[in-house]
């Protein structure tokens, strides 16, 4: 895009002062406007589903109004839809609304990695797998800058739990960092090029993201390639200048009568470098180029396209979890619903991404509009606890005269929110309980859960005969259950993130969420399903489960590796044919996973690399084609900071959700070995396990007392030993001439290739 600024020129003509005032905004959603130079100011809002749009009121928690916007599936259901073009469309709706109110940069998507079910944020994110959430976050944020509208990607990084979240230092090992909580940032980066990334409130590993100059400007900037602006969490700025030296660009909201007075004395004393600061107001000057044409729309938004838009994202962000075959319902299943979220959704979680939705539909309603009078009972209610026993005596009622039971449950908004983290996963007591009377009047049970993060589930699913995970789902969440319990839409939702059968299986449960202002993300990689899977734990619905109303074969597995690891261009094509095998049209997700066999380091059993939606009619089969590439095969090296593809299997397994993957395919990938060279000071087993060492080493025990080091049994005790020591201990024909001519004989052909 032509920028309007003539940003080099600008930079020529504004004082140190103004040019101060640019890196703060001007207003709790503005950026500072320089009058005299033409410079105006551009408004930003939140959020990641819906627009939070507050052009005179200012809050950073939902609590004041905001102008009505489309509220759309929040993240976690509109991650289990496992389609980014679904995203990319409510992208651009979102940037249509934005368009609408002259709102320049919208504040999201939120994708930050789920490392605990409690986190209280989860519903603003979309997976506790990072693979998934980068490709999900590339769909919204092209669709809402394809439109000329900048998106904000947060919170960078490491922000995965609500308590102490302005405080705490979140200890993570670099390894994990790369893996787990960066990738998604970085897919986003190079695939979309965000206009904004915001950085988060915590500490990384002793630093403030606002002032962590490795997080913001070595890897941001100068490894992923950002070429945007970073602004800060709303209040994530501690220190101004160290923030603003290690890379900060803007500060939200401003501090004003401080932050802009600090930058310029820290300019006048050297302390801030002209062209630090320079480099900072640049990247301002460019997103009021990007966003300004905004400022002069006059353009609106189809309220009943975007919520038709929603319904359909409601719809396809339903997880089946189980079905006995009442769903979809027959036309006279002689319905009843129960609970009172049908009466009083709840579809949108709180804090900053709460929206004033448009109009909000009513599941109760909405079925209503299909099968004509449905008799309803609350059977609980919401946060309170009297009346329960009288709720009951009514839902055992109706549901002993219907012939199947709709029954809606789940979190009130008051146990899940933006602010704090949840201490435990149960829905609420009287729920369950109303559950139990239900299921006891009448087995024939369809249980509608909405919830922004996964709850333990074992007492429901034995009481439910079908299972739906509707999640937080958005305005038009009644009408797109409804769509699916109907069969006017076949789901199609995979879960995002594993529901475990207990809090306590969850690998990040013992530090979670830490004390002390510090918590250690002790269990490393393997958060989520990676470590379920190492534990080899049950879990109660795995990472990419969900049911259809239809059923899907799988067949005629290929990969075909091209590229090389030594010339950079390794890559992998997964080819494999997708059947409709059932009844109706519906859409699979079929799901590829690379599991490392051979590697020195230790990696999770397997991983996401690969998925794709395929929609298929009844009866109908589809070649589908899944690249791979080297990142699928890498893991970081700590030893050598940076990726590295190691020599060895791996095998490539494709299937319906990480516990059921019935192709295989093993491939051998050609490597350079990544052993350290061999010197005095490597251990006997580094030596035995490369093949001219080892010959080494044999050549010299054979030649004084044969058997005693190189027997299996004693190379396992002290194997571990490096040379020098075992050269001190005397008597196994290793002392330390002799180790010199090996270390000196093994470093020669090296020397000489
Ligand atoms: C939240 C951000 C949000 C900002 C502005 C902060 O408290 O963490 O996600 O965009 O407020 O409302």
């Amino acid at each position: 895009m032509t920028p309007v600024l003539d940003v080099d020129r600008l930079l020529d003509e504004l004082t140190v002062a103004e040019k101060a005032s640019l890196t703060s905004g001007s207003s709790f959603w503005y950026t500072a406007p320089v009058e005299r130079l033409g410079i105006p100011a551009i408004m930003v809002s939140d959020g990641p589903h819906g627009l939070r749009a507050q052009p005179r009121e200012s809050d950073h928690v939902g609590l004041a109004g905001s102008l009505p916007a489309t509220c759309f599936p929040t993240a976690s259901a509109i991650a289990s839809s496992w389609n980014p073009g679904l995203l990319h469309r409510i992208g651009q709706a979102l940037a249509q609304e934005a368009r609408a109110c002259n709102l320049s940069v919208i504040l999201g998507p939120g994708i930050n990695m789920k490392r605990s079910p409690l986190c209280g944020r989860n519903f603003e994110y979309f997976s506790e797998d990072p693979f998934l959430a980068g490709e999900l976050a590339v769909g919204i944020v092209d669709g809402i800058q394809s439109r000329g509208v900048g998106t904000s990607v947060k919170h960078y990084a490491a922000n995965n739990q609500e308590t102490d979240r302005l405080r705490v230092d979140a200890q993570v090992d670099e390894r994990t960092l790369r893996e787990i909580y960066l990738p998604a940032f970085e897919r986003v980066v190079r695939a979309a090029q965000p206009w904004t990334i915001m950085c988060a409130y915590n500490k990384v590993n002793g630093r403030s993201a606002s002032e962590n100059t490795w997080l913001l400007s070595t890897v941001l900037r100068e490894e992923f390639g950002f070429e945007g602006l970073i602004v800060s969490d709303w209040g994530a700025v501690y220190r101004r200048v160290p923030a603003l030296l290690a890379g900060l660009d803007l500060e939200m909201p401003p501090a004003l009568g401080r932050s802009p007075e600090a930058v310029v004395a820290a300019v006048e004393s050297g302390e801030v470098p002209t062209e630090v600061l320079d480099a900072r107001v640049r990247k301002v000057l460019e997103l009021v180029a990007k966003g300004m044409p905004v400022l002069d729309l006059e353009e609106s938004f189809d309220e009943d396209t975007h919520h038709a838009l929603a319904r359909e994202a409601a719809a396809e962000s339903v997880v089946l979890l189980k079905n006995d075959g009442l769903l979809p319902l027959a036309p006279d299943a002689g319905i009843a619903v129960i609970g009172e979220f049908a009466r009083t959704p709840r579809f949108q979680g709180a804090g900053s991404s709460q929206v004033t939705p448009t109009r909000v539909d009513v599941l109760l309603d909405e079925l209503r509009e299909v099968y004509g009078e449905v008799p309803f009972a609350a059977g609980y209610g919401i946060g309170e606890t009297g009346g329960d026993a009288a709720l009951r005596e009514e839902a055992e009622q109706v549901a002993r005269a219907a012939g199947t039971v709709i029954m809606v449950i789940g979190l009130p908004g008051a146990d899940e929110s933006e602010g704090f983290d949840r201490t435990h996963m149960n829905l609420p007591a009287n729920q369950l309980a109303a559950l139990r009377a239900v299921a006891a009047a009448n087995p024939d049970v369809v249980v509608v859960l909405v919830n922004g993060s996964t709850v333990i589930l074992g007492e429901v699913t034995a009481h439910a005969k079908a299972l739906v995970e509707a999640w937080l789902g958005g305005q038009a969440a009644g009408g797109g259950i409804a769509d699916v319990l109907t069969g006017a839409v076949n789901p199609s939702g995979r879960l995002a993130e594993s529901v475990p059968h207990r809090m306590e299986d969850n690998s990040a449960h013992l530090n979670f969420p830490g004390d002390s202002q510090v918590v250690r993300y002790g269990e490393g990689l393997f958060i989520g399903y990676r470590g379920y899977d190492r534990g080899r734990q049950d879990v109660a619905f795995p990472f990419g489960f969900g049911l259809s109303y239809t059923s899907f074969g799988l067949s005629d597995l290929k990969v075909l590796v091209r590229g090389s690891v030594t010339e950079g261009n390794l890559e992998a094509t997964v080819t494999v044919t997708v059947s409709n095998t059932g009844g109706v049209a519906g859409a699979e997700v079929v799901q590829v996973y690379v599991d490392d066999v051979e590697s020195s380091v230790t990696r999770p059993v397997r991983e996401l690399k690969g998925f794709a939606k395929v929609h298929l009619a009844a009866g109908a089969s589809r070649e589908v084609s899944i690249e791979l590439d080297r990142r699928a095969f890498a893991f970081w090296s700590a030893r050598h900071s940076d990726w590295v593809v190691e020599a060895g299997e791996f095998v490539i397994a494709v299937g319906h959700h990480s516990r059921d993957l019935p192709l295989t395919a093993t491939v051998r990938i050609e490597a350079p070995s990544l052993a350290a060279p061999l010197t005095r000071d490597s251990t006997l087993q580094e030596w035995m396990s490369d093949p001219a060492g080892r010959q080494l080493v044999e050549e010299e025990v054979e030649n004084g007392q044969p058997a005693a080091v190189l027997q299996d049994e004693l190379l396992s005790v002290i194997g571990t030993m490096p040379m020098s020591t075992l050269a001190n201990f005397g008597g196994m024909s290793l002392d330390h001439d002799a180790l010199d001519r090996i270390a000196e004989a093994w470093r020669q052909p090296r020397r000489a290739s």
